[in-house]
């Protein structure tokens, strides 16, 4: 037991802490506050501390539990809000009244609770395991099977199994190990710092499905990968995490909330819950957990949320899950990181982050990937990091930190979010670099077209933004009818395509089959119009047709009427030109 010899804001010096380990778990002064040790100098160590530490005095005890930061896993994790340090904020709250009281202990998961066990298929006395393997499951909820997984270091033969009805800490199984006959639980512990092991990694060549156009279709995202949101205040980072929630193709969310102002957090405490899964009708949160942070929760928290969300994303990978991580915003991670290292007196690097930020932040998107996990069943973690330059100005470190290690870039752009193009994604400036990897998935699923299409339409996007160049120095009067229908072409894809409402019904998700289909029409449009062109038909009168405003509508047309929908306006868009070719 240690003794308080030193307080500076949420960073605590203990003496007499011999025996303590680097990242050990501690318990700070009378009220037992939770801190880990980040710096060990002989006896001496630093803690940081993840309460408000106002009221501790020197000489006050510091007792080491003696293991790492951790998180509890096992079923009854699903659907729950938890803090940083995986304290369970509903409970918390009922427990001290205020939002968060000092030193409370909760278990992360509730030890009371009875879920009914199933043995996995295969799975029987005498059977050899591993760590990791499966050996049985929960329903937990009715969009998640929880698989109850061999725990760290064990390996040996099934002594005995049972199903029945179980609260995590009552034993289902032994297993007979070198070592003696180990006791098993649903309830398994990791440290947090440290990336889960696993059998090896696989590419990342299957595309993680959004129903967001500007995403799936131009700069697209792989089951697995890493994606960096950076993006100036109320261009739209929130939005975008919450329809990745909402819409990806995942089996599991995990969502780090890292508030920027006080009252972002409690919109997500109180949009979250309220969201439904589209595919089911059944709550979001039935295959979500959420990480919260609110900006007057103290800083050591927040640094430590991140690694709390990535360790149990990795737990669900395990199962054989894909999981996709949102964490919003990481640059409020980083500024944890940076006061922790100020109080610290590190030698500061850029803009006073720490010289090792660079480091932390390719350490975090690492732990993203499709793997083979060691029970044998492939999972993916896919990680999406908001980031919030201040001024919008991408130079400073988080950003770059984060670009240099992040394979897709979506870069939100204030000046469509002031004119109300949403999602705010610039299509000149961002990029995926999963194309190549996942261009075999997109041949064998959506024919070789798929990819001319893509590039085409990007061609009309840069090619745009060259003629408006011109238009603003010689005006539009002076360019070429096949140029002016390239711009209304351009134009098309930005409003009837990349344009697309979160918050309208069918617009929300559109799926990749429609997003075909949708460009697929303005392509249509754009081949009869430079066809007429050069049969010496003029400009105005293509672009001022109704055959653009009937492409303009296919937003609003439901995924099951799409295919005939499209059918009956590419006729129409047939019937338009036909009729302005006879003139
Ligand atoms: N896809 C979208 N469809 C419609 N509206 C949107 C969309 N994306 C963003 N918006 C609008 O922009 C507003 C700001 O978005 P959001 O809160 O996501 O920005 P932010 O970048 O997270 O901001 P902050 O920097 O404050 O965290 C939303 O409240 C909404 O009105
Ligand atoms: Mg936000």
């Amino acid at each position: 037991m240690g003794k308080i010899i030193k307080i500076a804001g949420p960073l605590v010096i203990a003496d007499e802490m011999e025996g303590s380990k680097m990242y050990d778990v501690v318990r700070v002064g009378d009220e037992k506050l939770i801190g880990e040790v980040i710096q060990l100098n002989k006896d001496q160590a630093v803690i940081q501390v993840y309460e408000d530490t106002s009221g501790i005095k020197p000489g006050a005890p510091v007792i080491s539990e003696g293991e790492p930061l951790s998180v509890e896993l096992g079923p009854g994790i699903i659907s729950k809000i938890f803090d940083g340090v995986q304290r369970p904020l509903d409970v918390i709250m009922a427990k001290s009244g205020s939002f968060i009281g000092r030193g409370v202990m909760v278990a992360p998961i509730d030890k009371n609770k009875k879920w009914k066990f199933k043995v996995q298929n295969g799975i029987e006395a005498g059977k050899r395991v591993t760590e990791g393997s499966i050996i049985g499951y929960v329903q937990e909820t009715e969009l998640v099977k929880h698989y109850i997984m061999v725990p760290k270091g064990i390996s040996g033969k099934i002594k005995s199994i049972k199903e029945g009805t179980f609260t995590v800490e009552q034993q289902i199984a032994i297993i007979s190990t070198a070592n003696g006959d180990k006791p098993i639980s649903m309830l398994q512990r990791r440290a947090v710092r440290m990336p889960a092991p696993y059998a090896f990694k696989i590419a990342a060549d299957v595309p993680l499905i959004t129903g967001q156009r500007v995403i799936d279709f131009f700069f697209p995202l792989a089951k697995g990968g890493t994606a960096g949101i950076p993006g100036p205040f109320g261009s739209g980072k929130t939005v975008v995490s919450h329809q990745l929630s909402k819409h990806a193709d995942t089996d599991i969310v995990v969502y780090v909330g890292c508030g920027e102002r006080g009252n972002e957090m409690t919109e997500v405490l109180t949009e979250f819950p309220e969201l439904k899964d589209p595919k089911s009708g059944l709550p979001l949160m039935d295959r979500t957990v959420l990480i919260a942070n609110t900006s007057n929760m103290p800083v050591a928290a927040r640094e430590a949320s991140i690694y709390t969300g990535i360790a149990i994303s990795e737990y669900f990978r395990d199962m054989g899950y894909d999981v996709a991580l949102m964490a919003d915003s990481t640059s409020r991670w980083a500024e944890a990181m940076r006061e922790i290292s100020a109080r610290l007196e590190e030698m500061p690097g850029e803009e006073g982050y720490p010289a090792y930020l660079p480091k932390r932040l390719a350490e975090f998107y690492e732990r993203a990937g499709r793997v083979k996990a060691l029970g044998g069943n492939m999972g993916s973690i896919t990680v999406v990091g908001a980031v919030s330059p201040p001024g919008g100005d991408i130079s400073e470190p988080v950003s770059q930190g984060t670009l240099r290690v992040v394979k897709t870039y979506w870069a939100l752009d204030a000046s469509l979010a002031n004119s109300r193009h949403f999602p705010s994604i610039n299509w000149l400036q961002s990029y995926s670099l999963y194309k190549t990897q996942l261009s075999k998935w997109y041949k064998d699923n959506l024919g070789v077209q798929f990819e001319q299409m893509r590039e085409e339409a990007m061609q009309i996007l840069q090619r745009e933004s060259e003629l408006k160049d011109i238009v603003q120095l010689v005006g539009e009067d002076a360019l070429p009818d096949s140029e002016k229908v390239t711009l209304e072409v351009g134009r098309m894809i930005r409003e009837d395509f990349l344009r697309q409402s979160a918050f309208d019904e069918v617009d929300t998700f559109t799926s990749l089959n429609k997003q075909i289909l949708m460009m697929g029409e303005i392509m249509h449009f754009k081949n009869r119009a430079h066809d007429a062109i050069g049969a010496g038909v003029q400009a105005d009168r293509i672009i001022g047709s109704k055959a653009n405003a009937e492409i303009s509508r296919m937003r609003e047309i439901k995924e099951k009427d799409i295919v005939e929908a499209s059918k009956r306006i590419s006729k129409r868009i047939d019937e338009i030109f036909d009729a302005i070719l006879k003139g």
